[in-house]
């Protein structure tokens, strides 16, 4: 077999088989198959597509590409959630304990902020002491003891999609279903767990941009998940403006902790809601969401939400002060205020510009070695749908020693991202659809 011939073959339309794919895949995680004949498969993808049996194919060799994880010996269904990218994007924070709270155990391999978007690893750490390192048998010990753990992804979890997904990300080839798909999904079967609940996101901040897209791709992840036997599940949901007020990593903390004190924005709390309902559902812990979302605001009004977060942070070493007085949390010295030019109204605040002016000020990474500042971010005034007069604050700026220039470049990255229309600007639906193997409920 020769790597130009399977290219060729992809470039005129052509169907892979199983055979094919696995040595292009096994091929250039071995490094025989250079970067330049895989960008160009890569590409071809992204052109002609993929069937279903294809790119199930795709992912299951992905995911035999390195370690396979086995929670067997967790109790229960194990089950996972993934977004595909957002900004603002706490979920997790909230998720981890407040699943765990409803007897549904979560052990949570996470990831670090790269570009504009931001890591729930980072984010955590901004809580002085925790760690999101620990052995094998310490994490299935924490999950087994008090329900639920969140590290950082240890060994050598699907190795092929990290080298191909750096390989995308520089040759214009990421926005492709089946590649998106068999990455995401690869990941997720790797990691062992039962049944997955995926948070795709629509909008302006996401991979996808229209609603047709966005449940295509998730579609292609619950259709890949049902033929591997892991239960899944697909929300669509809005990313036309960041998630909450808080980006950054300090800042997205505090609003995780106001919404396990049953407060916090109204989107974050219904997203929050929205997954957490479909993985209680999956654990079998509630009939139906309308069940799992009675159990689980429960769980916020009584506490015991916030009581499992606190046990997280205990065991993983952090201090559970700064979850009791979040103010002490890192805080950034300056703030500065990002004002509205126009009067009008919020139309939409492109989150992927939000998000880069966050990564600006420090709260992200531009390269893997890029060092953080936990403290900076910025705080969102304002938000779709909100009346705004000109000279009004859209959003503030918490910067630390970052260079002028850095600071007035975010500012008015901030400016340009908020759209002001003249008309009122209906509210917006912040859950579109719901993707499983049974079809697809729009809302
Ligand atoms: N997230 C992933 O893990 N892979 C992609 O291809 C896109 C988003």
């Amino acid at each position: 077999m020769r790597a130009v011939d399977l290219i060729q073959k992809k470039r005129d339309g052509g169907e892979l088989s199983r055979e094919e794919i696995a040595f292009l895949i096994q091929g250039y995680s071995r490094g025989e198959i250079p970067d330049y004949q895989i960008a160009a498969w890569a590409m071809a993808v992204y052109f002609q597509g993929m069937n279903a049996r294809e790119t199930g194919d795709l992912t299951l060799e992905m995911a035999m590409s390195g370690d396979q994880v086995d929670l067997s010996p967790i109790a229960g269904v194990k089950v996972d959630k993934h977004s595909t990218g957002g900004v603002g994007d706490k979920t997790t924070v909230v998720l981890a304990p407040l699943v765990a709270s409803a007897g549904v155990p979560v052990a949570k391999m996470s990831g670090r902020g790269l570009g504009h978007t931001g890591g729930t690893l980072d984010k955590l750490e901004s809580i002085s002491g925790f760690s999101v390192e620990m052995s094998r048998e310490q994490f299935f010990a924490q999950v087994g003891e008090i329900g639920a753990a969140v590290i950082g992804q240890s060994g050598n979890i699907t190795p092929a999609d990290k080298k191909l997904y750096a390989l995308r990300d520089v040759t214009a080839t990421v926005e492709s279903i089946p590649l998106i798909a068999s990455s995401v999904m690869s990941k997720k079967i790797a990691a062992g767990a039962d049944a997955i609940v995926l948070d795709v996101k629509t909008g302006s901040g996401a991979f996808m941009k229209t609603l047709d897209d966005s449940i295509a791709l998730a579609q292609a992840m619950v259709d890949i998940g049902t033929h591997l036997g892991r239960n899944t599940v697909a929300v669509i949901s809005d990313m036309d403006q960041p998630l909450g007020y808080g980006i950054g990593n300090a800042l997205e903390i505090k609003e995780g902790i106001e919404i396990l004190r049953d407060g916090g924005p109204k989107d974050l709390r219904e997203v929050c809601l929205f997954l957490g309902s479909q993985m209680l559902v999956l654990g079998g812990k509630a009939q139906d969401e309308a069940e799992a979302r009675a159990i689980l605001e429960g769980h916020l009004a009584d506490g015991s939400a916030l009581e499992k977060f606190k046990q997280i942070v205990a065991a993983q070493g952090g201090d559970v002060t700064q979850v009791e007085a979040p103010d002490t949390l890192p805080a950034a010295k300056t703030l500065i205020e990002v004002k509205a030019e126009a009067s009008g109204y919020i139309e939409s605040i492109q989150a992927e510009a939000v998000g880069i002016a966050a990564m600006l000020l420090g709260a992200g990474r531009e390269t893997k070695e890029s060092q953080i500042d936990l403290a900076v971010g910025i705080h969102l005034a304002k938000k779709v749908g909100d009346a705004v007069a000109a000279g009004d604050t859209l959003a503030v700026l918490h910067v630390n020693a970052a260079s002028g220039e850095k600071v007035r470049e975010a500012q008015d990255k901030v400016r340009e991202a908020y759209l002001v229309s003249a008309q009122p600007v209906p509210p917006q639906p912040l859950v579109f659809a719901l993707v499983t193997k049974d079809g697809v409920t729009r809302y």
